[in-house]
């Protein structure tokens, strides 16, 4: 008996993208032959590709199947082929398009140090052994999104660009509450960033997530941190942070950095979720790994699949309410990197350096392990 879990867009996009979903999709199918567990899976193009082929950087179709199927899963957009192209086609407009579409305003970014991965971080190793963060990132208000924006020309000759920061109560309690609720299921402890000393966004940012924090979530330690302290503090000393509440840009920059923390931007995934669905309960829900297109290892089968993987993981933990899975998967994961198995972003000596191809083989073959 096989039993359906959902319905899974995959818009694997440009650079590795492919190659790193192609992954995924041998996982997709051990999980139907294995657990007799089949999602019901279309495949469609955004960013660069979807330009190639439309002119656009995402398709209405592909919008529309986007707003239809339980979640989606994006491989990467972005290359040196469309970088010229005018800024509202670019292949990032299509990334943004699902996001501000889809309404995915908190976007969960896990910065978790493998255990077998402590030596590839660029700092020393008992400041990042055993780092587990979770940055919640506003993701469809604040600069990205604000109007006024622009670039015009001024009087005297000159050019002027503009973008604007707004934030709107909702909007920041509804991301605040999403890091909250998960501070409740980890650690505990939240940090808010943002500049209230320079920013009247960060002054409101700071004043309702204050607000909530009062209205039943005593339980949670919160404190506040201007982001400038909070990227320094970042690099400095890594574990005191839980969870991180943030905005959109700041969340940008301080996930990258937290990212590189953990020895590997090739490692890390992430989920956009909307708000629930008041009828299902289920929110849409975007999945993504953190790193880009990486055009410079294009086609070369030496990408890492494992944020892919990883993403694809997070799907089925917070979409599709299969933990255990998701669970095994991850620690499929981890027994790989500790038989150092590894792809050239994370070799180290000793290891044994693999392709894309084969860390999928390898993840499968501790999978049917297990
Ligand atoms: C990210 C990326 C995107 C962003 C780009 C590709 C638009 O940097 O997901 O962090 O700035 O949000
Ligand atoms: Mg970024």
């Amino acid at each position: 008996m096989s039993e359906q879990i959902g319905s899974l867009l995959i818009v694997p996009g440009d650079g590795i993208g492919p190659e790193a979903m192609a992954q995924v999709q041998r996982i997709i199918d051990w999980m139907g032959d294995t657990l007799g567990k089949t999602i019901d899976t279309e495949y469609d193009l955004v960013g660069g590709a979807a330009i190639d082929a439309h002119g656009v950087p995402i398709h209405d179709d592909t919008m529309v199947k986007a707003q239809a199927v339980d979640a989606v899963l994006l491989g990467a957009v972005g290359g040196p082929k469309w970088d010229d192209l005018d800024f509202s086609i670019k292949p990032e407009r299509g990334l943004l398009r699902l996001r501000s579409e889809l309404g995915l305003f908190a976007n969960l970014r896990p910065a978790v140090c493998f255990e077998a991965l402590v030596d590839s971080s660029s700092l020393k190793p008992e400041v990042v052994a055993g780092l587990d963060i979770m940055i919640v990132r506003e993701l469809t208000g604040g600069i990205y999104f604000g109007e006024p924006r622009g670039i015009e020309d001024m009087p005297d000759g000159q050019r002027r660009g503009f973008n604007t920061q707004t934030y709107t109560t909702n909007e920041i309690r509804r991301v605040a509450k999403v890091a909250f609720d998960l501070a409740r299921k980890r650690d505990g402890r939240v940090t808010s960033c943002e500049k209230a000393n320079v920013m009247e966004s960060g002054i409101l940012w700071r004043e309702e997530v204050t607000k909530l924090h009062g209205e039943g979530y005593d339980d949670i330690e919160l404190s506040h941190m201007y982001a400038d302290n909070a990227a320094m503090q970042l690099v400095r000393a890594p574990k005191q942070f839980d969870v991180m509440v943030t905005d959109n840009l700041f969340g940008d920059i301080l996930s990258d950095a937290a990212a590189m923390l953990t020895g590997s931007l090739g490692m890390l995934p992430s989920a956009s979720l909307g708000a629930p669905d008041p009828a299902t309960g289920r929110a849409k829900a975007m999945y993504e790994p953190v790193h880009g297109s990486a055009p410079d290892i294009t086609g070369q089968g030496i990408a890492n699949p494992i944020a892919t993987i990883m993403s694809f993981a997070m799907a089925l933990r917070y979409t599709f309410d299969q933990g255990d899975i998701a669970d095994r998967i991850e620690d499929a994961v981890k027994t790989v990197l500790a038989k150092k198995i590894r792809t050239g972003d994370i070799m180290c000596d000793g290891a044994k350096q693999v392709g894309t191809e084969e860390m999928g083989t390898a993840i499968i073959a501790e999978l049917n392990a297990a």
